[in-house]
């Protein structure tokens, strides 16, 4: 396919320089709904998608899977795990397999298959960027190095990285990048199968800290641009003047997010969706960027400086790989910010991580995405995806519920943490307490310890003021009046059901030993309506 075909013909003209008109059309496309997009509200990120708000529950395939011929088996697993998204790769080296001419193949079947199956997509571009090297740009720019420049390590060595101070080489992947968005908006503009992009993967510089090609070097003795002095409260200077011993790590952020901002602005002036940059995080006690982790990624350490310069970023996501809860909560408090919203981008396709989406859910997040879901069957597999499947299929059935819920600030969310085997959330006048471990019949024993698998987790949505929704794995749930009036509380009914659509179908109601011990959890998704009253 050609670019102008690509593009479609309304919008051919509009790269780089596209006319504000085919923006504004694009924002409100044919079937009334807007696009996809992030809003704000009292300190809460919502990502809004056919304007109701969306909380995203993904599955990423494997690097090598967005194929068409791939497709039927990996979305066995994505089936498997009932994830209402899936984040596939767009591969630059497809799309422009020689410069100017693009070929959607991959990016149709992907959306083809996801519109089959009703889950909605998030697309990564992996593009100067693939886990801090270039791996996925075309042959013709890894076989044109005088064009298409290298970043230059200390000793004036070549990496596997492109220099971001190459004006053809930005130019290049903003005017790739241009043309998938101008395709989304003409296939998709209407439908909104793709919510978001996440635009290049994993970012920044392996094996130096900074480039250190001439434009680079003369860049770096240069003096600090102005936005990123405002950001971080400094006088002018150099980077060395400013930053002292980070300031290669500071200026190599720079360099990447001001590149990074251009692609995604170059996609956004044709189809504005959400976009975001992944982090290969500064964790587990690494310390050496260019070692550790790739230099000048959007790393906690760096974070303001790229704020400072990627407005046409909206926000940063996580990759986060761990199964220690107490590393988990570190990552999420550090990028959880009144400019950033929780967002797992990537974590491990592990059982001891399904979990964690609950702190998700406790930090106002938008979403949980887990990586590299489509392996060959085998044990650990189907362990997985159980696990997994367990939070998907039930909060899947709640996705809008629970994201208007917490841009409302009526969502509440615990872990099990060893040592914290009983938590308590409060919601005013009315007090809930967790109490973790696969709960016993009857009463519960007067000390609590963890369960063996410390895997318990509750979410609980105030619906009203007497309605609560609550539902949990391995938790005992009681519910007690709080307000000081010298009224009491009592439960007035409680019904096990589910949702169809927007509408609450009980089952069955709950009561005598069901209720007079808590509400108890075990390892079966349940969801539980509860109405509270006052006497
Ligand atoms: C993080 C990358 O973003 C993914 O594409 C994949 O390579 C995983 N790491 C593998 O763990």
């Amino acid at each position: 396919m050609t670019y102008a075909a690509a593009l479609g013909m309304a919008v051919a003209m509009t790269i780089p320089n596209p006319l504000s008109a085919a923006v504004h059309s694009a924002a409100r496309p044919a079937n009334g709904g807007t696009i996809p997009r992030l809003v704000t509200h009292n300190g809460h990120f919502t990502l809004m998608v056919d304007d109701k708000p969306f909380f995203i529950l993904a599955a990423q395939l494997h690097n090598s899977s967005a194929w068409p011929q791939m497709l039927d088996r990996s979305w066995q697993s994505v089936e498997a795990l009932h994830a209402n998204t899936v984040e596939a790769p767009v591969y630059w080296e497809q799309f422009e397999p020689s410069p100017g001419h693009f070929d959607t193949t991959n990016i149709d079947a992907l959306i083809a298959k996801a519109r089959m199956s009703g889950k909605r997509l998030i697309l990564l571009w992996f593009g100067t960027w693939k886990n801090g090297q270039m791996q996925y740009a075309p042959e013709w720019i890894k076989a044109d190095a005088k064009t298409y420049p290298r970043q230059l390590d200390e000793h004036g060595q070549p990496l596997g990285d492109l220099s971001t101070f190459a004006p053809a080489t930005l130019q290049a992947d903003s005017h790739a990048f241009g043309a998938l968005m101008a395709h989304l908006r003409k296939v998709d503009g209407a439908r909104h199968t793709v919510i978001m992009v996440q635009v290049e993967n994993e970012p920044g510089t392996i094996g130096a800290v900074r480039d250190h090609s001439p434009a680079a070097n003369a860049a770096f003795n240069g003096p600090v641009p102005a936005a990123i002095q405002q950001r971080v409260g400094g006088r002018a200077g150099t980077w060395s003047q400013l930053f002292g011993a980070d300031a290669e790590e500071m200026f190599n952020a720079w360099a990447n997010a001001r590149y990074i901002n251009a692609v995604a602005a170059a996609g956004k002036q044709v189809y504005p969706l959400p976009m975001y940059v992944n982090c290969w995080l500064r964790y587990k006690d690494k310390r050496y960027p260019g070692m550790d982790y790739p230099s000048g990624g959007a790393t906690y350490n760096v974070f303001d400086v790229w704020r400072a310069v990627s407005p046409s970023i909206d926000l940063i996501g996580t990759d986060l790989y761990t199964t220690d809860a107490t590393e988990f909560r570190k990552v999420l408090a550090q990028y959880h910010r009144p400019d950033n919203p929780s967002w797992i981008s990537e974590t491990g396709f592990d059982p001891k991580t399904a979990p964690f989406l609950y702190y998700i859910l406790a930090n106002d997040g938008i979403g949980f995405s887990i990586f590299g879901i489509d392996n060959p069957p085998s044990d650990a597999q189907a362990k997985a995806i159980d696990a997994h499947a367990r939070n998907y299929a039930l909060l899947g059935s709640i996705d809008s519920l629970l994201a208007q819920a917490m841009a409302d600030g009526q969502l509440k969310a615990a872990v099990e943490a060893l040592g914290e085997p009983r938590q308590t959330l409060d919601f005013g006048d009315w007090r809930v307490t967790l109490s973790f471990g696969p709960p016993p019949w009857g009463e519960s024993p007067a000390i609590i310890s963890n369960s063996p698998d410390v895997d318990g987790r509750a979410l609980v949505i105030r619906l009203d003021q007497q309605h609560f929704l609550v539902t949990g794995t391995d938790v005992r749930v009681e519910f007690a009046r709080a307000a000081r009036d010298g009224r009491h509380g009592q439960l007035l009914r409680v019904e096990e059901g589910k949702y169809v659509g927007d509408t609450w179908q009980p089952q069955r109601w709950l009561n005598g030993d069901e209720v007079d011990y808590g509400i108890n959890f075990h390892k079966e998704s349940r969801l539980v309506r509860v109405k509270v009253g006052a006497y």
